[in-house]
């Protein structure tokens, strides 16, 4: 089978995890694709990042610094993005206008004028835009949604979807803290706005705000303290169109206990899914009857169903196993989405994840944001269609794409 040639488009903390998928899916002998180049603006960190992808894949990608060159490139038939969210959408609208196949990592934009131009030239030319949303892929979530197919809770009234704890520390990178960048409220709460539309549907209205919690950020490097401008938590209440209520809290801040909650509470019952690239379980709480593990995968018959990828990957449960080294969990989920874009490409059908529905969990989140400047609920589909943008307008000025 030909392998699509895919050039991976930035290789800093990320890029390289993504390296790590494309060599799980070798490993297990199910790549349908092949990593033959690698761009970054930094030349040292592009060819650091060849020398593992020859050490772990037995190749050497041909290494770029610039787009034009790369996408002159006739071996590479399309791009995996990994670089920082501020330049996805110019990265990904040039290499579709040269007739390449996108899988972008989330989030796809920072902006829904950034994220629509992005899937107006998909549109346009006709070739796969994906977004990358990992998390989806752990055989904990697949089953919860499964759980929630087979219409074992009844009729769902709630989800809570909490992550809170946390210090003063500089989150990963300090662009992550700067608003005309994509701060880390933004950059963790799509994850968990994909989750919740991956399990509930579409969300209709948003009540909230974006807070910046913690005033100064402090270098793992021990360098002077940032000021950060960009929220670094997002509190919520939203209300999906299948007329569910969803509390929404990602707070990476203060001295508490640090806690972590994904639970859904139905007429017939409630489920606990364990945080994500973890080995714990899904429980499903029926009254007297607890259903976890084999009997809970019985219990959902059909209506869980994982990808040979997933199955060669992480094994018969998605998961990993018991135990599971976090890095091995981690290469495994970006392994699956990989895999589904890839096949996406060679089947001429949709990815999992489109472009669409990597701007809807942007545009989720973005109503929070929305919420939190006009002090009113937002409804997503007000966002979507660019009627409501004030929080979004100093970030647009910043940035080139245009299309409102
Ligand atoms: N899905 C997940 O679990 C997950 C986890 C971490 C990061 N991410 C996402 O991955 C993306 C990258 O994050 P990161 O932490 O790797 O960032 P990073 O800052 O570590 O790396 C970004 C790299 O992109 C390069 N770059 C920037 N602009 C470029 C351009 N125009 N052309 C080529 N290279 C360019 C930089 O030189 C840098 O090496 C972000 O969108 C982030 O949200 C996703």
């Amino acid at each position: 089978m030909h392998r699509l040639g895919i050039a991976l488009v930035g290789a800093g903390f990320m890029g390289t995890r993504h390296v790590h998928g494309y060599a799980a899916l070798q490993a297990a002998g199910v790549a349908r694709s092949e990593v033959v180049a690698i761009l970054d603006l930094n030349q040292e960190v592009a060819e650091r990042a060849a020398d593992e992808a020859q050490q772990l894949l037995g190749r050497r990608p041909l290494v770029y610094t610039e787009l034009d060159a790369l996408l002159g490139d006739p071996a590479v038939e399309a791009v995996d993005i990994v670089t920082d969210p501020r330049t996805h959408a110019p990265i990904a609208i040039a290499a579709m206008e040269a007739g390449r196949h996108v899988l972008c990592e989330k989030p796809l934009a920072l902006t829904i004028r950034g994220a629509r131009a992005m899937v107006d030239a998909a549109r346009r030319t006709g070739v796969v835009l994906a977004t990358g949303e990992n998390y989806r892929r752990g055989g904990a979530n697949r089953l919860a949604r499964a759980v929630l197919d087979a219409g074992l809770l009844g009729t769902v009234h709630l989800m809570r979807e909490v992550r809170i704890g946390g210090d003063s520390a500089v989150i990963i990178s300090k662009w992550r803290h700067m608003k005309a960048s994509g701060a880390i409220g933004l950059d963790m709460a799509i994850h968990y706005a994909d989750i919740v539309e991956y399990f509930l549907g579409p969300v209709e209205t948003v009540w909230g705000r974006g807070i910046i919690a913690e005033p100064l950020r402090f270098p793992a490097d021990g360098g002077d303290a940032i000021v950060p401008d960009g929220e670094d938590s997002i509190i919520a209440s939203l209300r999906t169109r299948s007329n569910v209520d969803v509390q929404l809290a990602y707070l990476p801040s203060g001295p508490g206990t640090r806690f972590s909650e994904r639970t859904v509470h139905g007429t017939d019952g409630s489920m606990t899914v364990p945080p994500d690239r973890t080995d714990g379980e899904v429980v499903v709480t029926l009254g007297d009857r607890v259903l976890r593990g084999p009997d809970l995968v019985e219990a959902v018959g059909v209506h869980l169903s994982l990808s040979k990828a997933t199955v060669a990957v992480l094994g018969a449960d998605g998961t990993g196993g018991k135990g599971a080294l976090w890095s091995v969990v981690d290469s495994g989920y970006l392994a699956v989405e990989i895999d589904d874009f890839a096949d996406a490409v060679q089947s001429a059908r949709p990815p999992e994840v489109d472009g669409v529905g990597g701007m809807r969990a942007l545009a989720v989140v973005l109503a929070v944001l929305e919420s939190g400047t006009s002090g009113r609920a937002v409804t997503v589909d007000e966002v979507l269609d660019g009627s409501v943008h004030a929080y979004q307008d100093s970030i647009d000025a910043t940035l080139a794409v245009s299309s409102r």
